[in-house]
């Protein structure tokens, strides 16, 4: 390990640290997020705050953090500004009143929107490694994420060398940097598991202000079991699939998938898993969960690209201690490959991510409750949606106890519309979209997909709008299902439920 550069505590660290700096971490999830130095910064600001001075940064990552970052930072009033995704209850309720102004943006696309200088300049990085040379090679952790543009881009750079990881990591990570325009290339990339790249990523030392040694687990938080309604969404893309092998729409040695994140994807993934008419598969995604494990030791994921390592302790420690079971079946990459688009065209992924709501048009709303209070962000939803080889969406069919029906007239939010959602899938069934004009979706998406509580209301709806224009809507009734719900808690009227109760 390199003597080069100067050991620091966080604390220290953190002092060098300015008020309105813009800070820019390693991580993609909680995997390979630094921690000591989100915690030391929270200090800080707490202890500025207390002090009567002024104490904000505008902060960078990859994609969400663990709570030493996004919470320890929004609970201590540290932000003044946040991109490009977060999932932490602390942050989404500072997002949503507005003291934490939030930037979401499709996660291929923010180290680019970073390099362009889009964002303004890159003051700090503080980015976790298992080990610095000196003579700058960067060996990340358990993610890829926008670590190396990031290094690129600060003027200063802070490392937390973490000793809880192992080193051997780097036989994971594949570090490809694309160019920028107008020298961009295509990404020689064929196969999921081929790497074009190097096992590091590169810093400049004279920009290295310090290394803090760490030795802490990542913070990813274990996946909850998942329910009937959640297994028979599984149930029902397995069914969509199985139909498409049988129609040789899909060919016999498949396609890579990619899955989103949460209890859905995560069932999802179980149900693939063992139902034996999928065919063993690989994955082009962004996040390797738990459920990814279990399939690989089950032999069912051949191998996988992803951005990020999120497991929790457990999983992770199966990794570190069986690592040649896994080192050439995992590749770790930068969120500006695993996400490319032109890759996931190029490989004929099948994406499958979780909608907050649909419309009886096919149109999805991922991140916005009511169309008003951010949930997480779109993360790389579209990234993989717009460019699949089939793009499927899911969701549990009604929300909050069957108070809130998330097939609805029209999307209060709209994050992937009617012209890249192709598959819809809830607990009831799946509607095909591809090649339905707008006149027949709604009777598909109603009568495989709704509640049967919701399907008359959303009947009736369409039956008033009939006859006007390509897409029929009735804009002084679009939004009848969430003004209800705002109203009086239901989505449902107080006269259907009492008829039926
Ligand atoms: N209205 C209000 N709340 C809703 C809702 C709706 N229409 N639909 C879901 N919710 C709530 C659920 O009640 C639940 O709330 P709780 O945490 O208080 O219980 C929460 O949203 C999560 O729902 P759940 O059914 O458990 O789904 P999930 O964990 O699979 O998460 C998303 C679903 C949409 C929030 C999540 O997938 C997401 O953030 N997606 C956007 C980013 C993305 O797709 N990334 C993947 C790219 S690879």
């Amino acid at each position: 390990m390199s003597n080069r550069y100067t050991r620091l505590s966080a604390d220290q660290a953190v002092a060098l640290i300015n008020n309105g700096d813009t800070i820019a971490t390693s991580g993609f999830t909680a995997a390979g997020t630094p921690k000591a130095c989100g915690r030391a910064l929270a200090e800080r600001a707490k202890a500025e705050h207390a002090a009567g001075r002024p104490f904000k940064v505008r902060l960078l990552t990859g994609a969400s953090t663990g709570p030493s970052v996004d919470q320890a930072l929004a609970e201590a009033d540290a932000l003044s500004f946040r991109f490009p995704y977060q999932s932490n209850a602390a942050i989404r309720a500072k997002i949503n009143t507005g003291e934490i102004p939030f930037f979401d943006l499709h996660l291929s696309h923010s180290p680019q929107y970073v390099e362009y200088g889009f964002l303004g300049e890159v003051d700090v990085a503080i980015v976790e490694v298992t080990e610095v040379t000196d003579d700058g090679k960067v060996y990340l952790t358990t993610a890829g994420g926008a670590s190396p543009t990031y290094l690129a881009l600060a003027k200063k750079v802070i490392f937390e060398l973490n000793s809880y990881h192992n080193p051997r990591l780097r036989e994971m990570h594949d570090v490809y940097t694309v160019a920028k325009p107008p020298y961009r290339k295509e990404i020689p990339i064929y196969h999921p598991l081929n790497k074009v790249g190097k096992p590091y990523t590169q810093v400049d030392p004279a920009k290295v202000i310090g290394i803090v040694e760490t030795n802490e687990p990542d913070e990813c938080a274990k996946m909850a079991p998942y329910g009937d309604v959640h297994h028979a969404i599984g149930e029902n893309v397995v069914a969509f699939l199985v139909g498409e092998i049988k129609a040789g729409r899909i060919p016999a040695e498949f396609l890579p998938i990619q899955s989103g994140v949460g209890n859905v994807a995560n069932a999802v993934l179980a149900s693939m898993g063992s139902d034996p008419r999928i065919p063993a598969f690989h994955m082009f995604t962004e996040v390797f969960q738990d459920a990814c494990l279990d399939l690989m030791d089950e032999g069912r994921l051949l191998g996988a690209s992803t951005c990020s390592l999120t497991l929790g302790t457990e999983s992770l420690q199966r990794i570190y201690e069986n690592f040649d079971r896994y080192a050439k079946k995992i590749v770790i990459r930068p969120q500006a490959v695993s996400n490319n688009p032109g890759l996931v065209r190029r490989l004929g992924v099948i994406s499958m991510n979780t909608a907050i709501e649909a419309d009886i048009y096919g149109n999805i709303n991922s991140t916005h409750v009511g169309g008003t209070m951010m949930m997480n962000g779109i993360g790389g939803s579209g990234d993989f949606t717009r460019n699949a080889y089939i793009s499927i969406f899911t969701a549990p069919s009604t929300a909050k106890d069957g108070k809130i029906s998330a097939i609805v007239p029209m999307v209060s939010h709209c994050d992937h519309n009617e012209h890249s959602v192709q598959v819809m899938v809830t607990e009831h069934g799946f509607a095909d979209l591809r090649g339905v004009p707008p006149g027949d979706r709604p009777e598909l998406i109603i009568e495989k997909c709704a509640h049967p509580d919701y399907r008359p209301l959303l009947h009736d709806y369409i039956r008033s709008t009939k006859g006007k224009g390509h897409i029929h809507h009735d804009l002084a009734h679009a939004f009848d299902f969430h003004l209800r719900y705002q109203k009086t808690g239901s989505m449902m009227p107080a006269e259907t439920a009492n008829r039926e109760s």
